[in-house]
């Protein structure tokens, strides 16, 4: 049974990008822990072709951090397991799986739009969400899989157990299954409540993965904590007892344990932080638009649609949403309605303040943007707390 900890209120779909005004869908943000699993889940889960469908516009090749990040994980996983065979599970715009071999390659996708992208480039692409029906066929069509890596999207799944079950189903007796999604501590340790929207159904500890993998036969032999996403957890599991388990798992099931992951009262009191987050947020705001200045926001993220819609940020403080994903741009940033523009369009000498909405790209950000910060313009951001940021 989940128990409630945390509402942040009425929220539409984060990545829903509008077109012009119109009635929106509006649904309950609210997360709860299940004392059981110990995972961390949305109280309310919100139907997924709502949110990954042919206009999902969230391109992870968009950034340069990240274009990276897969580049090396891609390089790092075949030299250390030299699988024959790969699968990717949401490979969105095929960030990860162009390193790979067109030949032994395979994708599943939902989002129409990308799904047709990756298969035009030539990897064989199921344009479907995952599930055991989906990895029976594949298993019928392509065999048995080697790696099946997964990014930013098993914590997508309501049905979680169901998403392990089905990649056990298709993973070869010596295969290894490695997904990364952010990390429920870093989330605690950072006060970065935004990382709760409708697409992240759970947000996972190692200690809840570990309880939930045990369940259908599947193990975590090794954990790496990454930068990406604002602190994610990069998971390695394969068949119960096939390899030697690597002491960073230990390592990060004592360190959530020390954090207090495991109960309820951290998570009452990390509802508590972030209350103050909104409450400083609007101070902050407010002042410098009192002062008379140009207040603009730094990426259109779904981050920042949770964070505008619970703190009642609209246009009265922030002008508009700089944003360089052409998808995004000429639109309205779902519920608060703020404009979406280009950074040659928008980011200019007439903007004093740039709130940073993409807080997990802060060092590729604040690189970029050196003159604007030279010139006297000032970043603001609300992870780990409420700071201007005026160097480097
Ligand atoms: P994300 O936090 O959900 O990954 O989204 C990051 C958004 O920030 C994405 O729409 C691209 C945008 N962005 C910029 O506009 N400029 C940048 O320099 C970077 C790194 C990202």
């Amino acid at each position: 049974m989940k128990k409630k900890f945390l509402d942040l209120g009425k929220q539409p779909i984060a990545n829903g990008f509008l077109k012009n005004k119109t009635d929106e869908f509006f649904f309950n943000l609210s997360v709860g822990f299940d004392e059981k699993t110990k995972l961390v889940s949305l109280m309310e889960f919100v139907s997924l072709e709502k949110m990954f469908n042919d206009s999902y516009v969230y391109h992870a090749s968009q950034s340069k951090t990240m274009k990276k990040h897969f580049a090396e994980t891609a390089f790092n996983l075949k030299k250390t397991l030299n699988p024959k065979t790969v699968m990717e599970i949401g490979s969105n715009d095929g960030v990860f799986i162009k390193n790979f071999s067109k030949k032994n390659t395979i994708a599943v996708e939902p989002c129409e739009n990308f799904a047709k992208k990756t298969n035009n480039d030539g990897y064989k692409t199921y344009p479907s969400f995952w599930d055991i029906e989906l990895a029976k066929q594949i298993v019928k069509n392509d065999g048995k899989q080697d790696l099946v890596f997964s990014a930013n999207c098993m914590c997508h799944i309501p049905d979680i157990l169901n998403a392990f079950e089905s990649v056990k189903l298709l993973l070869s007796e010596s295969g290894v299954f490695v997904f990364e999604d952010p990390s429920l501590l870093k989330m605690i340790e950072r006060g970065s409540y935004d990382q709760i929207y409708d697409e992240h159904a759970h947000i996972f500890s190692v200690t809840a993965l570990q309880n939930l993998l045990k369940k259908i036969g599947l193990e975590i032999f090794k954990v790496e904590q990454l930068d990406v996403h604002g602190g994610s957890n990069r998971i390695y599991a394969s068949h119960a007892s096939s390899r030697q388990i690597d002491s960073s798992v230990t390592h990060s099931l004592k360190e959530e344990e020390s954090s207090g992951l495991d109960k309820f009262d951290t998570y009452l009191k990390f509802a508590e932080s972030v209350k103050q987050s909104k409450d400083e947020l609007l101070k902050i705001l407010s002042f410098y638009k009192s002062q008379g200045c140009k207040i603009v926001s730094y990426g259109a993220t779904s981050k920042s649609t949770t964070i505008f819609n619970y703190c009642g940020i609209t246009q009265d403080l922030i002008d508009y949403i700089v944003d360089t994903t052409p998808s995004k741009q000429g639109k309205l940033s779902p519920g608060v309605n703020i404009p979406v523009v280009s950074p040659e369009q928008g980011f200019d000498n007439s903007v004093d303040v740039a709130f940073l909405g993409a807080w997990n790209f802060k060092k590729e950000i604040l690189e970029k943007e050196k003159k604007f910060l030279q010139n006297g313009g000032l970043f603001l951001t609300h992870v780990p707390h409420i700071k201007e940021i005026k160097h480097v």
